[in-house]
């Protein structure tokens, strides 16, 4: 055989494969689409992966010196074959003819004109209206991370960089739930970072690593993006969140082709400003999303969504994503919701305004993405239309977020006026076909319409002069693609036909015609039609480009309108469930009187029973709660947690009264799950939460435990659960809710003060139990576990021997508790001794100033010198922390 030729092929195949190998030789990661005349066509193993998943025919073609396989899909409607393409996890590299075939010498020239993938996509069937569709990339590097996130589709675009021990990145990328990770392919043998993705979850692009200094970065970064001169500092301090960054817009580059008009501000932020909640936190307080049927509607969000806009519930899952810490931030949300609680007719006229607004953003990406049609135009236009509605409002406003927002709101006036003048009232789908330009915005487009439009007028008129003048009363003018415009006689008239009509087709019972005249105005009218066209593309192009321009004042309105739209939702809800305004403090307190779980209370019809909560360290940290199965133990922790982020966020809270302080973090170990995909058993994950929390509380936390303990045999379990509320009640000193079975824990109040018993109230009649879901002080005496066991349908001959078995562990258990009690008793007098002679945190002290002594300053770049110093600099700040006694955590840029 021959030489290889481009791909690795062998020379001999036809031109147009000669063509598609040397195309495809440089997306060999993604399926080709080659366009050829009104297909895309796939060829070689594209072909057999994708005939298989789209579950089209597999043909072949000629090839020259073989058939090769061919599958290929109408161009048209080649979104939904992306998506199903996209999926199955394949990118797609889509391949235009690049010159018009017509005037083309040889073969057609076609280049790669966007490589789609799982972060790029903008299809909107493909994106869903309620959630951001994130691509993402991540930098690690000497105990930090950096991390950039794009969504194309609005063009928001945000970075941040923190230490590993600060702040977990994976909590960070759970939150984000990435569609697609760009990670530099170093990273994959560091220790962390695979076992991170395994958990992700999400396309992994493996990108081979930078060779570019922190300056060369910064400059693109500040070229492609508008970076002031705070924005630029921020970034100097932060090399990895710069690395992330570009490596997006490189990509970015690389599969668009194109630059992005919409893609204007980069955002910095620090995860520790807002709650920090852990992914099992996220998924155990099932935030967004259930955690069984993975719904939104059974899910906190699903219960405070009454949004009007796509871009409402985007801002609204994003608030339920990242509560404030910030009081004064908060407390504006708060007042802001609250005048909308109580000003009903505010609430009605804004909600009146906000409901006809369409997705700004999304519309916006669509506009610098190139794919706006003149109906998207529209549909900006009747949203801008809206907005003076809005910012009429303000006089009517007091609370100052409100205000702030109503005031900032731009009305886009001169984009309504270009939009109102330019774009016809009902243009078609098609950006080719005219009728897009309205009358009298171009006096070109008007004078070709005015010519196109009298020549149809004067054959219209035609049909009625040539039966006058021929005599044949069934004459008729037709238009064929063909043939144009021509004249029809019916076989018995034809011998009427006048001289100068030239006989053009036969049919069976008709002939058609033509005459000089009719075709001159034929030409005048489709040279028009033809102009026409083209001429509104072209100025339908520009009327695009003009609203690309204004990328950022369209968003920074459709912002406003977002958090508008948010409050106004919550304010709703607040209304609708009775929900009351909590009152923020600076302590650690928290009381809830009367408060009920928003979600189990909307699934109960009314029957919500509705409990009290007071945890305010130092006095009391940690209740246990015991009681029967089935009775509302987990239901009651969950809501005290729930009520934490909803005022977290500015919302108002299912409560008669709520005093919250403002939690950092926020933990709930829940039930028991496994994680087989990351291969740790049931107790493995319970155990690895567990020291997240014990690791990572501080005494402004929340911490929410469920049974922990129960994956494994009872003494162990007990043992656990027991030194865990010792080390919180004692240590952390974290406010603290415990859910458990473990009787045996209710003895920690003999010894901790600071412990309290509840338990849930049962009514026992005979042998029949009722719950009445009411906490009360005290600790519960028994289980009832076999009466569940009933009622869930256990044969009488199992419950009785139960019975029997747990009549006498019953009396043995006297001797665990008189054990525990000992145990507990010593414990205490530990605790309450002055000081410790364990001092905490000297063997990281330890490894810290080791690590220093072997520091090889002649190996090291100034850049990664600073960002060694950086990194030790936040570890002696921690450690500080730790020595003192406290839970200092040092900024690491302050
Ligand atoms: N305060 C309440 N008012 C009305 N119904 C409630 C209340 N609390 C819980 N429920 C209902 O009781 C069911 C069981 O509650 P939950 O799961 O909290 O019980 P539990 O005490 O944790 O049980 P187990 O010990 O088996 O885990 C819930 O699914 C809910 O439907
Ligand atoms: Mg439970």
């Amino acid at each position: 055989m021959g030489d290889s030729g481009q791909g690795g092929r062998p020379v001999g195949y036809t031109p147009m494969i000669q063509q598609y190998l040397h195309i495809k030789s440089q997306y060999q990661d993604a399926i080709l689409f080659f366009r050829l005349g009104d297909f895309y066509e796939m060829f070689f193993e594209d072909a057999l992966t994708a005939s298989a998943i789209l579950e089209i025919a597999l043909t072949a073609r000629d090839g020259g010196i073989e058939k090769v396989p061919m599958c290929g899909i109408p161009y048209h409607a080649y979104e939904g074959y992306v998506a199903k393409l996209l999926a199955h996890g394949y990118k797609v590299a889509i391949c235009e003819q690049v010159e018009d075939p017509a005037v083309a010498k040889g073969i057609v020239r076609r280049e790669v004109i966007r490589v789609i993938t799982p972060g790029t996509v903008m299809d909107e069937k493909v994106l869903l209206d309620k959630a951001n569709n994130y691509l993402g990339a991540l930098v690690s590097e000497h105990g930090s991370w950096g991390l950039a996130y794009i969504d194309i589709s609005t063009g928001e675009f945000c970075v941040t960089q923190c230490g590993h021990r600060e702040v977990s990145v994976l909590d960070e990328l759970i939150r984000l739930k990435p569609a697609e990770l760009i990670v530099p392919d170093t990273l994959k043998d560091d220790g962390c970072v695979p076992e991170i993705l395994k958990q992700v979850k999400c396309y992994i692009n493996w990108r081979p690593m930078l060779q570019k200094s922190l300056g060369q970065v910064l400059e693109v970064l500040e070229t492609e993006l508008r970076v002031g001169e705070d924005l630029a500092a921020q970034l100097y301090k932060w090399p990895l969140a710069c690395q992330a960054a570009y490596y997006v817009l490189d990509f970015l580059q690389e599969t668009q082709k194109q630059k992005l008009g919409h893609l204007t501000e980069l955002k910095v932020y620090k995860p520790k400003n807002y709650m920090l909640i852990d992914a099992a936190t996220r998924r155990n307080l099932e935030l967004t999303e259930n955690m069984q049927t993975k719904s939104v509607r059974a899910s906190l969000l699903g219960v405070l969504d009454e949004t009007v806009t796509a871009m409402g519930a985007r801002k609204l899952k994003h608030w339920l994503e990242t509560p404030l810490l910030d009081k004064n931030l908060i407390q504006q949300r708060l007042d802001a919701v609250e005048e909308l609680v109580e000003n009903a007719l505010l609430r009605e006229s804004l909600r009146k305004a906000i409901k006809g607004i369409y997705d700004l953003e999304r519309l916006v990406g669509r506009v610098a993405y190139g794919s706006a049609n003149a109906r998207d135009l529209l549909a900006l236009k009747q949203s801008i239309a809206r907005l003076p509605q809005i910012a009429g409002l303000i006089d009517w406003v007091h609370s100052a977020y409100l205000r702030l927002l109503i005031n900032d709101l731009d009305l886009l006036e001169d984009l309504f006026t270009l939009l109102d003048n330019g774009i016809a009232d009902d243009p078609p789908a098609g950006v080719r076909e005219g009728n897009i330009i309205k009358d009298g915005f171009n006096q070109e487009v008007d004078r070709l319409r005015e010519a196109a439009r009298h020549g149809k007028q004067w054959i219209a008129e035609l049909e009625a002069k040539e039966r006058e003048r021929t005599g044949i009363r069934s004459l008729k003018v037709g238009f064929n693609k063909v043939f144009g415009y021509y004249l029809e006689v019916t076989k018995p008239n034809l011998h009427m036909v006048p001289q100068d009509y030239h006989r053009k087709q036969t049919l069976a019972n008709a002939e058609r015609f033509i005459t000089a005249e009719l075709k001159e105005m034929e030409n005048l009218i489709l040279g028009a039609e033809e102009k026409l066209n083209k001429l509104e593309y072209e100025i339908f192009n520009e009327l695009r480009a003009q609203v690309e321009k204004n990328a950022g004042r369209l968003q920074t309105s459709a912002n406003i309108v977002a958090e508008l739209d948010v409050l106004l939702s919550l304010a709703l809800v607040a209304i609708a469930n009775n929900y009351c305004k909590p009152e923020l403090v600076d302590s650690s307190k928290l009381e809830l009187i009367e408060a009920r779980h928003p979600v189990v209370e909307k699934l109960s019809a009314g029957r919500f029973v509705a409990n009290d909560c007071h945890l305010e360290p130092p006095a009391s940290i940690l209740n246990i709660i015991t009681g029967p199965n089935m009775a509302g133990k987990s239901t009651y922790i969950r809501m005290a947690a729930l009520i934490t982020v909803m005022a977290q966020i500015g919302s108002f809270v299912p409560a008669r009264k709520a005093v919250v302080g403002i939690a950092d973090r926020i933990f709930a170990r829940v039930g028991a799950s496994d994680d087989l995909s990351t291969g740790r058993s049931t107790f493995m994950v319970e155990m690895n939460e567990v020291a997240n929390i014990l690791n990572h509380a501080t005494e402004r936390s929340l911490v929410i435990l469920d049974e922990v303990g129960r994956g494994t045999s009872t003494f162990d379990g007990i043992s656990i659960a027991w030194a865990v509320s010792e080390y919180l009640l004692t240590r952390v000193k974290a406010r603290t809710l415990f859910a458990t079975h473990y009787h045996e824990l209710t003895l920690l109040q003999e010894e901790f003060p600071a412990a309290r018993n509840f338990s849930m109230a049962v009514k026992e009649e005979g042998n029949k139990i009722t719950f009445l879901r009411k906490v009360i002080p005290g600790a519960a005496d028994r289980s009832y576990g076999i009466h569940v066991a009933e009622l869930a349908g256990v044969p009488k001959e199992v419950l009785d021997r139960a019975n029997n078995l747990l009549a006498a562990l019953e009396e043995r258990k006297q001797d665990v508790r008189q054990t525990v009690r000992e145990v507990a008793a010593a414990a205490a007098q530990k605790a309450g001794a002055a000081g410790s002679s364990h001092l905490p945190g000297l063997p990281e002290m330890q490894h810290f100033l080791g690590r220093l002594c072997k520091l090889d300053l002649d190996g090291t770049s100034p850049i990664e010198a600073w960002h060694l110093l950086s990194s030790f600099a936040r570890e002696a700040g921690e450690l500080l922390g730790k020595l003192s006694g406290g839970n200092h955590d040092q900024d690491p840029d302050s």
